[in-house]
């Protein structure tokens, strides 16, 4: 059955959070200004650690951020990177850090594919060749130099603390180390720090990162130049370069951060606060919920609901192939997707009682599920806010480790469309905006917002491959419906992504009479098989500063208010 949790285990929490977890676990409505949802109930505690210290939002989400680069190496980390949403109370500005890899200067348009011309080879998942240049670290100094209260040896303390003494792996890193075993072996520094004897260690074995723990020091004491530079850099680049990779040192000391302006737009008398390009999340939810506020969404049965979703979702994702990519490299017609023309053509072929075949929309693959990636939410008691969405791609990003560094490398690559046309890990079929080109950013599903009103504001997003944009859907919708911040985390999913043309549900996600209602209506219906998604929401009502938390009840997360 669907539940919420408030709170996830004690295990390897510091005694410090159990108090929080008291208060945030049974007080019914809480009486708290700050507030965590994370992933990990280590990467919480990091970041109530340094909020107790005098830290502010800011100064948490380094500490949340840094924490999961430790104890959850499955979904972000140093060798990765992702979008970070800010409030920044005082100044009253919505900020985007636009931390997301680029393609290496040696990458070419073609590089993954083979000599018939396809991108049948793997080396854009696994192994150095897969690897964007990271921006993780990079954001973090960013934050530290422009938002923070404390400094970076502070809030990377309880990252260091856990990389050196070490922590203990839950269920869910056992079973995604299991599935990229095979992959990990192959890099000898991966296998070192991961496997024992070329095999996942049994549950309860403690995993230390010394490695990783010494590169995470050299960021605390330089920051950027503590990874982009000296040593880490020198490490990174010999040992990508010496397992077949294409890094140079240019590219590391070239990585910049991108400030962008979030995506703004009103629905249904919310102000919603999105992820700009290059996530493609943040234009799906903005095309999309104007179009169901004009339907009457939230009037409409639960089956109309599910269905209108699923019709405004595929239209989203056929808008996503044909003109998103890096907004650097490519233009972008965002005033004319966003716009009325674009509203009123997706109403006029849009039918309550029918669905569109994808087919007669245009033309355009299978998808696969994520299980890795990361998200967390924080407010704090000035009203600042961090809304995070972090990435290595899949499990434990492309396996590999260049030796002496401890830093696991992404596998973004592969959000890249290797041929136009030709699907991604996740099904995803890119267009030619997509396209790899050098220091490009690879188009996201990632999608962190803010959505609020003038008594309250929510921030939200969560990992799960191409299906992110259909979850911060559903949960927007929730969430403005019926203001229910544990409802929503816990609320039964469903997807569709234009092709393959089929509605995507969890188990239980639709009764058997809406199974067959959406058949009639013409959709093709597959089970996910399983749960999807590790969502984490904070409210904060503006005026009190009252906050609340909620993790997703999928995951191993814990969401705490202090
Ligand atoms: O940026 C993206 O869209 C993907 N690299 C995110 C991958 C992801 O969310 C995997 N897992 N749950």
């Amino acid at each position: 059955m669907l539940g919420w949790k408030r709170a996830s285990s004690l295990h390897g929490v510091p005694w410090l959070c159990v108090v929080y977890l008291v208060c945030a676990g049974w007080s019914g409505p809480l009486r708290a200004a700050a507030a965590i949802a994370a992933a990990q109930p280590l990467a919480t505690a990091a970041g109530l650690e340094v909020l107790a210290q005098g830290g502010n939002a800011f100064d948490a989400a380094i500490a949340t951020a840094a924490a999961l680069a430790v104890v959850e190496p499955a979904g972000s980390g140093l060798g990765g990177g992702g979008f970070f949403l800010l409030h920044h109370h005082a100044s009253g500005r919505n900020i985007f850090v636009d931390a997301r890899e680029t393609a290496p200067r040696a990458a070419t348009p073609t590089m993954y594919r083979d000599s018939a011309g396809q991108p049948g080879s793997r080396s854009s998942r696994d192994g150095p060749l897969a690897a964007g240049i990271p921006g993780l670290p990079a954001a973090l100094a960013h934050l530290s130099g422009r938002y923070a209260r404390l400094p970076r040896t502070v809030t990377l303390a309880p990252a260091i603390r856990y990389a050196c003494e070490g922590f203990t792996p839950g269920a869910r890193h056992r079973r995604l180390l299991a599935w990229r075993q095979t992959v990990i072996r192959q890099s000898l520094a991966a296998a070192q720090v991961f496997l024992v004897d070329g095999m996942p260690p049994p549950a309860g074995a403690r995993l230390v990162q010394r490695d990783l723990c010494d590169t995470l020091r050299r960021l605390a004491e330089r920051g950027h130049n503590g990874f982009y530079a000296g040593a880490t850099a020198t490490k990174l680049v010999q040992g990508v370069r010496a397992a077949g990779g294409i890094w140079s040192y240019a590219d590391l000391s070239g990585y910049r951060v991108k400030v962008r302006e979030p995506l703004q737009f009103q629905y249904a008398g919310w102000q919603i606060t999105a992820a700009p390009p290059p996530s493609a999340g943040g234009i799906a939810v903005g095309q999309s919920l104007p179009v169901l506020d004009q339907l009457h969404w939230a009037a409409q049965s639960a089956l109309t609901r599910k269905h209108l979703v699923a019709e405004v979702l595929r239209r989203a994702y056929l808008d996503r192939q044909r003109y998103l990519g890096d907004p650097d490299f490519v233009d972008i017609p965002l005033t004319r997707l966003l716009g009325t023309a674009q509203r009123q053509s997706w109403l006029r072929g849009l039918r309550p009682e029918r669905a569109t075949p994808s087919a007669a929309l245009g033309a355009a693959a299978a998808v696969q599920e994520g299980d890795n990636t990361t998200h967390f939410s924080i407010v704090d008691d000035d009203g600042n806010r961090v809304a995070a969405t972090l990435s290595v791609n899949f499990p434990f990003g492309a396996g590999f480790v260049p030796p002496g560094t401890g830093v696991l490398l992404n596998d973004e690559m592969d959000d890249f469309a290797a041929q136009p046309g030709a699907a991604n890990g996740y099904g995803l079929v890119g267009g030619a905006p997509n396209a790899i080109a050098p220091g490009k950013r690879m188009l996201s599903s990632m999608t962190p917002v803010f959505v609020e009103n003038d008594r309250l504001v929510y921030v939200l997003g969560t990992p799960g491959g191409s299906r992110i944009v259909s979850m911060v859907l559903i949960a927007m919708l929730e969430l403005t419906r019926t203001g229910d911040i544990h409802a929503a985390v816990a609320a039964p999913r469903y997807h569709h992504q234009f092709l393959p043309d089929r509605l995507e549900y969890e188990p239980g996600a639709l009764t058997h009479q809406e199974q067959r209602a959406l058949m009639r209506l013409g959709h093709t219906l597959k089970s996910a098989g399983r749960r999807y998604g590790d969502m984490q929401i904070v409210l904060q009502h503006k005026r009190s500063r009252r906050a609340d938390a909620a993790s997703d009840p999928r995951g191993e997360g814990w969401a705490a208010v202090q």
